[in-house]
């Protein structure tokens, strides 16, 4: 019997590649690069799965290029907005994503962003490199302190508990917001859970770990900016548009807020250019899970459902459930 097809719209890391090739005959993206439009719609005819990345728009058009045949298409990633579930679930295709093994590596990358704002690492790292160290100087690179201060997490899931947890070690103060009360950060973190405008006025630093839902879109805008302290900083390795990225440049040229660390921008790859002079702020280019283990197990986990949808098997992380029953 021929083995069925499954196609994987850009490398990722071997392992993944390998348990797939055990199973199917698996096609890959041959280049370095998102594949256009034209070549996503082409390429997913006939397939029996897809293993797609955050960066391909899968909405109705894909998935009826798809077919009949196709079952799945399982997101290298744990944030799905690239992806018409509503679209996906009339025609019963199975979406999955990557939870839980990313949490620890976004967590990290979001202090990596904070403590290198807070200490201006970057803008010290070139005047170091650049030969401009002549003496210690008193007044040289003055940052802001991390221990004690207050933390402002908006959105306590998985990923955001993970990032809390971290901020004991500074013995920080957690408050949080979010859709609802979370009890095990409450419990196990002692978080405070506050309205949104509580949380902006009182934080040192406010990381976001929420989804991109109409709802989290420009969450932090012109208004929310204006309620921050003048010495705050904001780091998001969640989604672009959760902050109105205009409204930031704003808030950073007048003395709003005092820093900011960004993995994400509101039209990736495209960045507001005026951040992109500015020597308070960090920014990456969206590498939160961007770990060898975690790339590695992000790519076993979207594999494995690919394996037990086609063997008719439930997947282990489904996002539209409703296509199981
Ligand atoms: C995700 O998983 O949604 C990230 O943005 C990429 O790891």
């Amino acid at each position: 019997m021929d083995k069925k097809k499954v196609y994987i719209t850009r490398r990722i890391p071997d392992e993944a590649i390998e348990l797939l090739e055990e199973h199917f005959h698996v096609e890959i993206n041959p280049q370095d690069r998102v594949l256009l439009r034209e070549e996503l719609l082409e390429k997913v005819k006939g397939m029996d799965a897809v293993l797609c990345l955050i960066t391909d728009n899968i909405d109705s058009e894909v998935l009826e290029a798809a077919g009949t045949k196709c079952k799945i298409f399982a997101n290298y990633g744990v944030g799905y907005n690239n992806i018409d579930i509503v679209a996906a679930t009339e025609r019963r295709i199975i979406i999955t994503n990557t939870p839980g093994v990313l949490d620890d590596a976004t967590a990290d990358l979001a202090w990596t962003l904070l403590m290198a704002v807070s200490r201006r690492i970057v803008a010290a790292d070139k005047f170091t490199r650049n030969g401009a160290f002549q003496s210690w100087d008193p007044m040289m690179f003055l940052g802001r302190d991390i221990t004690g201060k207050t933390l402002g997490l908006i959105g306590a899931g998985r990923i955001g508990f993970n990032f809390a947890k971290k901020a004991k070690a500074f013995d920080m103060k957690i408050l949080y917001t979010g859709l609802r009360h979370n009890s095990k950060i409450e419990n196990e973190l002692g978080a405070i859970y506050v309205d949104k405008e509580t949380l902006l006025s009182e934080a040192d630093f406010v990381s976001l770990h929420v989804p991109l839902l109409p709802s989290t879109t420009h969450y932090i805008s012109d208004l929310e900016f204006s309620m921050m302290k003048k010495t705050s900083v904001i780091v998001n390795t969640s989604r672009g548009p959760v902050i109105d990225e205009k409204a930031l440049v704003k808030a950073l040229k007048q003395g709003e807020i005092w820093g900011a660390g960004l993995d994400v921008y509101e039209n990736e790859p495209e960045i507001e250019p005026e951040l992109l002079n500015m020597y308070n702020v960090v920014i990456v280019p969206h590498i939160a899970s961007a770990t060898m283990e975690t790339r590695t197990n992000m790519g076993l986990i979207a594999a494995r459902n690919i394996i037990k949808v086609l063997s008719g098997e439930k997947p282990d992380t489904c996002v539209n459930m409703q296509v199981l029953k």
